[in-house]
């Protein structure tokens, strides 16, 4: 790595600002799934070692610069704590306090973009971040193609801004994806945030052999196509840029995989009895919860055929078990590709806690990636701005 790291630094007596990504999935005030969490423990842990203090910066969600009080990262507090076993305080009224140095302690700051200085990578709030501390870490993989203020502006402050342990651990195993991947090489495309993920499926279509596109993206790309899909919510932006990508590859139809059926009801989630549906007859009041039967020995064919294999975000919804058959049986034959050699990865934080709900074991994949948006812009070529910030040795 040719980035200063968090070995290079002296910390003892040091107040070290700590940028992570602890976005996990709160329910009720606690925390339901901790992987990001305990990812960053060991750069935590190896500050505190050090002699220093970490002084933790993180957001939840997309509150968009406001207060939103189900957002506030304080059940994380408690969380870190008894992770840890050093005391965690939780500090809501920064950036205008002093903070001093306390030893064998943690703080944890509230949700960072509850600031509208944060989205805006704004150089006035990133100057005022930067009195919290003495030294800088970026342990945030999750948000390193984020031009935000705690990632991009606020390194810029100190001399030397370094990466931490998770944030190397990352780079260095999905280089492997983008540099000599074994073919076939086949990607899997899920998730929520559609806008943010489509235009990472051009370079996936250079890189690999096939993708396939799942979950509301795929109904963006059957409605480019004029494929009903009933009432489930595409919205305007994804539908052109699906359309962009259909027009632009010329290999379309070999290289890029959609369902050939889906799990619909015309009912909520919670009480829907699924139904499977064909590709090209969802029902005009149904939505599309997940791939169908037919989909997934599609798929699992193709997974046991493949030499690499890079899954970001679930194909259905992942915390209803009925709506969750398809995630589920990827991951599966994953896990089983894997024993028998493949090099897979699975992305993002939906598909981790997907994986730990299924009660599917970590060390069953070569990597598990905390970052979904941002493995898709590493393995697309794509400058990251959080790492282009950072020191060279
Ligand atoms: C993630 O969940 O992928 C990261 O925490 C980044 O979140 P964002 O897409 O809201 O920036």
């Amino acid at each position: 790595m040719s980035k200063i790291t968090i070995d290079d630094l002296e910390l003892a007596g040091k107040r070290v600002i700590l940028r992570v990504d602890f976005n996990v999935p709160l329910s009720d005030g606690r925390v339901t799934d901790d992987t990001r969490i305990r990812k960053a423990l060991p750069t935590i842990k190896a500050i505190l070692k050090k002699g220093g203090m970490p002084v933790i910066i993180s957001h939840i969600g997309r509150p968009k610069g406001k207060v939103v009080p189900e957002l506030s990262l304080a059940p994380v507090a408690s969380h870190l704590e008894k992770l840890t076993g050093y005391p965690v305080s939780f500090i809501s009224d920064y950036p205008d306090r002093d903070i001093k140095f306390r030893k064998e302690s943690i703080l944890l700051l509230e949700n960072i973009r509850f600031h509208p200085g944060e989205e805006a990578n704004n150089d006035g709030f990133a100057e005022k971040l930067s009195r919290l501390g003495d030294s800088y870490i970026n342990d945030a993989f999750g948000v390193i193609h984020r031009k935000h203020a705690s990632v991009v502006a606020l390194p810029k402050l100190f001399e030397r801004p370094a990466a931490g342990y998770l944030l190397i651990e990352e780079l260095k195993n999905l280089s492997y994806l983008v540099s000599t991947p074994k073919h076939p090489f086949l990607a899997i495309i899920g998730g929520a945030k559609v806008s943010s993920k489509i235009g990472a499926i051009n370079s996936l279509l250079d890189k690999s052999d096939t993708v396939f596109i799942g979950g509301l993206m795929a109904c963006a790309f059957f409605r480019a196509l004029g494929v009903d899909v009933g009432k489930t919510p595409v919205d305007e932006k994804s539908v052109e840029l699906a359309s962009d990508i259909i027009r632009q590859e010329e290999n379309f139809e070999e290289k890029l995989l959609l369902p050939v059926d889906s799990v619909v009801s015309s009912e909520k989630p919670e009480i829907a009895e699924p139904i499977t549906a064909n590709w090209d007859s969802t029902p005009r009041d149904a939505v599309i919860y997940d791939i169908g039967p037919s989909t997934v020995g599609m798929l699992s064919s193709e997974i046991s055929r493949a030499n690499t294999i890079f899954a970001n975000g679930p194909v259905g919804i992942a915390e209803i078990d009925k709506f969750s058959i398809g995630t589920r049986e990827i991951l599966l034959a994953m896990a089983e590709r894997t024993k028998e050699g493949a090099f897979t990865v699975i992305a993002g934080g939906d598909t981790l806690a997907a994986m730990n709900r299924f009660g599917i074991p970590e060390g069953s994949f070569s990597h598990i990636s905390t970052g979904g948006g941002a493995s898709l812009e590493f393995i697309g070529g794509a400058k990251l701005p959080g790492l282009e910030v950072l020191a060279e040795r």
